[in-house]
C-alpha cells in the first residue's frame, strides 16, 4: 500500500507561525551571506524544493537583488495552506515561478545554478529520495550546486531524551545498495507551530544516495543556530 505523503501534515499545522518566530531564519541567513551572495557572478538562478511559507526566498530575493544584476528564482510547494499563505502574503509581489506541487511532479526547462531544500528530505519518504536525487540532477546547471539543510544526527539523538518535545514513533532499518542505515519516524514539538512528523536518518545515506547519482559531496558543514545543531551539505553535480 501507497503510503500517504508526509507534507499533507502541513495543511493542518500552523507553519505560517513562522512569520513570527523566525524559525530556522538564522540558517537562512547563515547560508545567504556566507555562499549565495558569495559567488562571483552577475547572475544567479535559484529553485528552492518546499518553499514553505517562503521565508527563505524573501531573505534570498531580498539580499540577492542588491548583490547581482539579475536574479531569477523557482520553487515548489506541495503543500495547500502553504503554498496558498506565500502567495496571498507575498508570492504575488515576487517575480518567480512558484509551483503547486512536489519536486518530482515539476516541470521546468530552466536550470538552476544552486538548488536548495531546507528540512525537507525529513519530509520525503525513503523510497522517494533517489527520484528526488535524479530530478534534481537533471534541473542543475553542470557545475550547480545543491544545498541540503537537516538537523544534525547528533542533536535528534540528544532530544531523543525530552519525551514532551521529541519522541520516537518508528525505527526502520533501511538498506541501499548493500549497506544498512536507521531511519527514526519521530514527532517533535515546534514552538508556535504545533507537532511535526519528520524522519531522521544516518547522513551517510543522503552522502550515498546523491553520490551514486553523479553529485560529489563538495563539503559537510554543522551550523548551530544556539538551539539546534544542523547538517548543510553541499552536492556538486
Ligand atoms: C519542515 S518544512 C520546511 C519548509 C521550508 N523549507 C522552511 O525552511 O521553512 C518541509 C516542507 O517540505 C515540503 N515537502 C515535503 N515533501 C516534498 C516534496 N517531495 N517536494 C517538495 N516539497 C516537499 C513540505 O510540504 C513542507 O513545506
Amino acid at each position: 500500500m501507497k503510503k500517504r505523503p508526509i507534507y499533507e501534515q502541513y495543511n493542518n499545522i500552523d507553519w505560517k507561525n513562522q512569520e513570527k518566530t523566525k524559525m530556522n531564519s538564522f540558517v537562512y541567513d547563515y547560508i545567504i551571506s556566507n555562499i549565495f551572495l558569495k559567488y562571483n557572478d552577475n547572475a544567479i538562478s535559484l529553485f528552492d524544493v518546499g518553499f514553505g511559507i517562503g521565508l527563505f526566498l524573501r531573505m534570498f530575493l531580498e539580499k540577492a537583488s542588491k548583490k547581482y544584476a539579475r536574479v531569477y528564482l523557482e520553487g515548489c510547494e506541495p503543500s495547500k495552506t502553504s503554498f496558498e499563505y506565500f502567495i496571498n502574503e507575498s508570492g504575488k509581489e515576487m517575480n518567480m515561478v512558484a509551483h503547486h506541487e512536489t519536486i518530482a511532479d515539476v516541470k521546468t526547462l530552466s536550470k538552476f545554478d544552486v538548488i536548495t531544500a531546507v528540512y525537507v528530505m525529513p519530509a520525503v519518504l525513503f523510497e522517494d529520495i533517489e527520484h528526488f536525487a535524479k530530478k534534481v540532477y537533471l534541473m542543475l546547471n553542470k557545475g550547480g550546486r545543491f544545498y541540503c539543510v537537516i538537523a544534525a544526527e547528533k542533536s535528534y539523538k540528544d532530544s531523543k531524551n525530552n519525551k514532551d518535545l521529541f519522541t520516537i514513533l518508528e525505527k526502520n532499518n533501511r538498506e541501499y545498495k548493500g549497506k544498512h542505515y536507521t531511519e527514526f519516524l519521530h514527532k517533535s514539538l515546534l514552538p508556535g507551530i504545533g507537532y511535526v512528523f519528520d524522519y531522521n536518518r544516518d547522513e551517510d545515506l543522503y552522502a550515498d544516495i546523491f553520490s551514486q547519482n553523479g553529485f560529489w559531496v563538495e563539503e559537510k558543514k554543522e551550523i548551530d543556530d544556539g538551539y539546534f545543531l544542523n547538517t548543510l551539505f553541499i552536492f556538486k553535480k
